[in-house]
């Protein structure tokens, strides 16, 4: 690859590492030469050349003593090794409150967490939901989830009680952890409409908390748990976590992840994210999300590496402080996390000293190439973008260490991972034609299975022979993907996947909604905002009033994230001779665009 002209940017020197880099044009692509030797084969793995996952087995326990539970390979591996005294967790409260846990402390802490969940009667195949904060007990919980051979439902604490209630109702669950807030938001109005639940363990109640029927104190509980625990061995295609999600149509769907689903979180980090022992690594996400726990939980420590987790809220000087407080070297995050501290602007940068930082990664959305540019200036690093989805288990796209950067691009398929764009019919299409971007079946964390719903699985096949994103991209003549967008109508909000139909069946819910319409509007913090289109049943004014009671009314019911920032009066709604509504006609006349043939798409 040839690259011409400099882009006005000198290059600079990459400090620790000693590396340059510059940023070029190439066609209008702007390329960050290689950045550095990475961690993986990738001159040999990268290229796809001789990559099998089969050797990447190797790495586990279970490789040679056939017993598998991806809690033994995350943790309790660790904790007999050299790294027992290692840091695997540096926790930060809200309130700088913080704490750390080493390998062999989170052992003896899941071990004995698991003796209770077992003393409560949960066993193999249990669906647990984990509704917590990112305080220390959600990373126990995971860990000793597993290692009862139960299935861990992580739910992000922005949801509310019919989103708990129908995500729980969908897979039977028969335990959730929370905290007393979380309770009554979220559990204590929908709890007699939940039956399988019987267990509800309320972990950090203050003193004098009044406990109803079926709800244990973590604390309690744990005190006098004994501290022996004999795992649960597993096959490797035995689910163990599942991540409810949203599509376009239908409610959220349970998405299975499997045992065997470590191979892709272990090596993604390693190679994505290109974990050393001796990095500190942040993943901004909330394990409410997939990012969140293949990043934020099992891939880290499969790897035996310290994270930091931080539980408090975004400012930039919170966020800039916890990189300099722990030397952070590697930091996941996401585009509009990105934005916003770049809308803060590069003075508060200079408040800390970033200098650990030696790679930083983004998921969840198109990243914006004025804020990688913006990146190497503040940070001295370039921004390195990867793709995938809470399906695919694991990174599947990326730009890796070791390659030239094409700032705006997705990156190239992880090794052992074959995309392609193909049309509707699977024809794979030229570099530079738009199309489904879609993956062969195969790679070892691709879901297993949508809880209860295996029509909804099937659909993911619907071309024959690959696994359909739902995203549309193209190829380039290098091999690099550029995401174009989605083709169906899910929206992503702060890198949060947001299902139009749960909006929308809300909405219905208050009184004055006769018909209701939600789209994701484009916006240049958030990467879209939610927007709904409403009808109002007679005898009802639409007013400024009645759009924030409207909104507060969503908030409250489903989702503190997922509620119409925006929302506009319509006397009717553009529908189909069936009557459904036709999304795609409120996104062209909102965006301006062309109805074309739009009105006789969905007519069918
Ligand atoms: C959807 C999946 C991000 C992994 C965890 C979230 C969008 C993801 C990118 C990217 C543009 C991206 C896609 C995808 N997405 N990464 N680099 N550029 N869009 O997973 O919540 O299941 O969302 O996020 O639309 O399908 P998720």
């Amino acid at each position: 690859m040839t690259s011409t002209g400099n882009h006005g940017i000198p290059s600079m020197s990459k400090g620790n590492l000693g590396k340059s880099w510059q940023l070029r044009t190439e066609n209008n692509i702007e390329i960050v030469e290689k950045f550095g030797a990475c961690n993986c084969d990738y001159h040999k793995a990268c290229g796809n050349n001789g990559f099998v996952w089969d050797e990447v087995k190797r790495d586990f326990d279970w490789h040679h003593t056939g017993r598998v539970n991806i809690a033994h390979e995350a943790i309790d591996r660790h904790a007999v090794s050299w790294r027992k005294n290692k840091v695997a967790l540096y926790w930060e409260g809200p309130n700088k409150e913080h704490a750390k846990y080493t390998f062999a402390e989170m052992k003896l802490l899941s071990d004995k967490f698991a003796n209770v969940l077992k003393k409560t009667g949960a066993k193999k195949g249990d669906r647990i939901f984990v509704y917590l904060p990112r305080i220390p007990e959600l990373y126990i919980s995971a860990m000793a989830i597993a290692k009862i051979g139960a299935i861990f439902a992580p739910l992000f604490g922005g949801f509310r009680a019919e989103a708990v209630r129908d995500r729980m109702n969908d897979c039977s669950a028969e335990m959730i952890v929370t905290t007393p807030d979380m309770k009554r938001l979220g559990i204590d109005p929908i709890r007699h409409e939940v039956p399988s639940l019987r267990t509800i363990m309320i972990c950090q109640a203050p003193e004098g908390f009044k406990y109803g029927e079926g709800e244990l104190s973590y604390d309690a509980e744990m005190m006098y748990a004994p501290e022996e625990h004999e795992t649960e061995w597993c096959h490797l295609e035995d689910p163990v976590i599942m991540h409810y999600t949203s599509g376009t149509t239908g409610k959220s769907k349970g998405v299975i992840h499997v045992h065997n689903a470590m191979i892709g979180h272990y090596i993604t980090t390693k190679w994505v994210q290109d974990l050393r022992d001796d990095d500190v690594y942040w993943c901004t996400a909330d394990p409410g999300w997939v990012t969140g726990t293949s990043y934020g939980i099992f891939g880290p420590w499969l790897n035996g590496a310290s994270q930091v987790v931080y539980a408090g809220r975004f400012s930039a000087d919170s966020w800039y402080s916890v990189v300099d407080k722990y030397k952070v070297t590697v930091w996941y995050t996401a585009p509009t996390a990105l934005r916003m501290l770049m809308k803060a602007g590069d003075d508060v940068v200079g408040r800390y000293s970033l200098k650990s930082l030696r790679y930083i990664t983004s998921v969840g959305e198109p990243l914006n190439p004025e804020v990688i540019r913006w990146g190497m200036k503040v940070y001295d690093l370039p921004i390195h973008e990867n793709y995938w989805m809470t399906e695919t288990g694991c990174n599947v796209v990326a730009n890796f260490y070791s390659l030239p950067l094409k700032v705006g691009s997705m990156g190239k398929p992880f090794p052992g991972v074959q995309a392609a764009v193909v049309d509707d019919k699977g024809n794979i299409l030229p570099p530079g034609v738009p199309g489904n971007l879609v993956l062969k079946p195969g790679w070892p964390s691709m879901m297993r299975g949508i809880w209860n719903n295996p029509e909804k699985y099937k659909e993911y096949f619907r071309i024959p022979g690959w696994y359909v994103t739902g995203d549309s991209a193209y190829l380039d003549t290098d091999g690099y993907f550029w995401f174009m967008g989605r083709v169906d109508d899910v929206i992503k909000t702060s890198g949060e996947r947001v299902g139009p139909f749960e909006v929308e069946s809300a909405l219905l819910e208050h009184p004055a909604v006769a018909e209701a319409g939600v789209i994701g509007k484009p916006d240049p913090l958030y990467g879209n905002i939610i927007k709904a289109f409403i009808a109002l049943k007679p005898g009802h004014e639409g007013s400024e009033e009645l759009k924030r009671e409207i909104s507060d009314f969503v908030k409250a019911k489903l989702a503190a994230h997922a509620f119409p920032k925006e929302i506009e009066f319509r006397p009717s709604l553009p529908k189909t001779r069936s009557g459904k509504i036709m999304r795609r006609v409120l996104k062209a006349q909102e965006l301006g665009l062309p109805l074309g043939d739009l009105a006789t798409l969905d007519d069918e």
